[in-house]
């Protein structure tokens, strides 16, 4: 690849080019097939020789290295990514991709700086060896890095249960942010134009990694815990901006691309999250569901029906056709494999069997895709909401096996709930609905689901495991 800081061309700079258009091409294959649950397997594998082949070209094209840096950085990075794959619950998954997303910013902003250490000139005018693309994207690749970084940190954070408020609030808020955005424009405006030192140019600097991280956190803060997810995902896509950034500054076009790739990939993804929960980007933005309170009514019901496994198991075996709802509470209880245990026997007893996938049950994107597939449960028993919504109404019976959001019909009925106009499985339109979960607490969106309370549910109050164990024991002895 043609560097873009080389006034020539390096020794086998062919053949590094055609490297780097190979991972190129691996990257975007690999993120084809990620596409489909069958193929995403192998889409990974395709993206990670992609990046082997990336990172041993951009090393061999960098020819200065110490080798010794190199092999203590690949060996303790693979010790870290190995203890973090055993180790890292499913659930815990959106926390490890925002502390990623956060050191892809980190890394993105120190190229910048390390690059300002190396190629600012201590005589005469300071940035003059700099080109036009690097004075604009070394103060981007520092401000957008920043931002990542702390605003990933306080995503970790929230989504490991912590609650961070925010020192402004209401108008006060923005007019901070805004006050702090046009710093952060002024102060690379300096960098890039009128610093004449060296250290007028690393004040400026320092001034930038300042302000950025401040923004980064005082952007995230205000964001219900509810919404992380969202903020994790545009957090990605910011990493892969950043990522482009400093492939400009540093000349690595395939540091272009991929960044380019996540950039957009997670803006992609940012959308699709806002449209299942029917809300605007703005809307997540500005602070709107979950800001990690819980309604005051969240937990006053009346009327509830508890029922037993026994009685669960009779409903079961009088049933023709099931619906199984999977959410977060069955990842929590890591109960996929028997709940695919459990439709196995109803299916040997001749009942119809489908899961309704709703597009956010869960904490990440394909939450529950991924824990059904784990356990081998077919996939062609799996359905999105909007393939089986319809079918609701001729069901004999729903089990709800720990999810309540993605089943709130206040989300259909309630103009005043935070929730109204989700989407969600019109679960109270079958027959019987039984819910599994553990006690009346809300779930994520930490308000009050009217479903409990509905004549046609049935509320088991058990750890999902515990509870579809003891349903398959029922069933198998009837
Ligand atoms: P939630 O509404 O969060 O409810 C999960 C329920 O599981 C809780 O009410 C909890 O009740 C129960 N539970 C927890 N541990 C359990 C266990 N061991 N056994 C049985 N039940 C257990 O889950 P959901 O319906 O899947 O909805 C997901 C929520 O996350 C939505 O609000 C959605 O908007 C939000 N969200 C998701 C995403 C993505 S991409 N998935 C993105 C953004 C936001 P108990 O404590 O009483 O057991």
């Amino acid at each position: 690849m043609i560097s873009l800081l080389q006034d020539e061309p390096a020794p086998n700079q062919a053949l590094y080019t055609y490297l780097y258009l190979a991972a190129t091409v691996l990257f975007i294959w690999g993120i084809k097939r990620l596409g489909k649950v069958k193929t995403a397997r192998s889409g990974n594998q395709l993206a990670a020789v992609g990046m082997l082949i990336a990172t041993v070209t951009a090393i061999a094209e960098t020819q200065k290295v110490s080798w010794t840096l190199i092999a203590v950085g690949l060996i303790l990075g693979t010790l870290i990514g190995a203890v973090l794959a055993r180790r890292v619950a499913m659930t815990a998954m959106p926390e490890l991709v925002a502390a990623f997303n956060g050191l892809g910013g980190a890394a993105s902003m120190f190229v910048g700086l390390a690059f300002l250490a190396v190629n600012v000139r201590s005589e005469g005018n300071a940035t003059a060896g700099m080109t036009m693309s690097q004075l604009v994207t070394v103060p981007l690749s520092i401000l957008i890095g920043g931002a990542t970084l702390t605003g990933s940190g306080v995503a970790y954070l929230k989504l490991s249960g912590k609650k961070i408020v925010h020192p402004f609030s209401g108008a006060s808020r923005h007019g901070v942010h805004a006050v702090l955005a046009i710093l952060l424009v002024l102060s690379g405006l300096w960098m890039s134009t009128l610093a004449e030192s060296a250290p007028q140019v690393a004040m400026a600097a320092m001034v930038i990694v300042a302000i950025s991280c401040l923004l980064g956190v005082f952007l995230v803060m205000p964001i219900g815990g509810a919404d992380m997810p969202v903020v994790v995902a545009l957090l990605n896509s910011y990493s892969g901006l950043a990522a482009a950034a400093s492939g400009f500054v540093i000349g690595n076009l395939l540091l272009v691309v991929s960044g380019a790739l996540v950039g957009a990939s997670g803006l992609i993804l940012t959308q699709i999250m806002c449209k299942a929960m029917n809300r605007s980007l703005g809307n997540v933005l500005l602070g709107g569901i979950g800001d990690d309170s819980v309604a005051k009514d969240a937990r006053d019901y009346t009327g509830i029906k508890e029922t037993s496994p026994e009685e669960v198991a009779m409903l079961l075996d009088a049933a023709s056709s099931i619906i199984i709802v999977p959410g977060y509470g069955l990842a929590v209880a890591q109960a996929q494999h028997v709940t695919r245990e459990l439709g196995q026997e109803l299916e040997k007893r001749g009942k119809q069997v489908r899961y309704a996938i709703h597009p956010v049950a869960g904490r990440m994107p394909g939450h529950m895709n991924v824990l059904l597939a784990e356990a081998d449960v077919p996939y062609d028993r799996l359905f999105e909401l909007e393939r089986i919504n319809g079918d609701f109404v001729n069901t004999d019976l729903v089990l709800i096996l720990g999810a309540n959001d993605v089943v709130n019909p206040a989300a259909r009925e309630d103009k005043t709930s935070p929730i109204y106009g989700m989407p969600i499985l019109d679960v109270d339109y079958a027959r019987t609905v039984v819910m599994v979960k553990r006690s009346l607490s809300p779930g994520y969106a930490g308000i009050k689901n009217p479903l409990f309370e509905k004549d046609n549910t049935l509320m088991v109050f058990l750890d999902a495991k515990e509870a579809i164990q003891a349903f398959v024991t029922e069933v198998k002895e009837l």
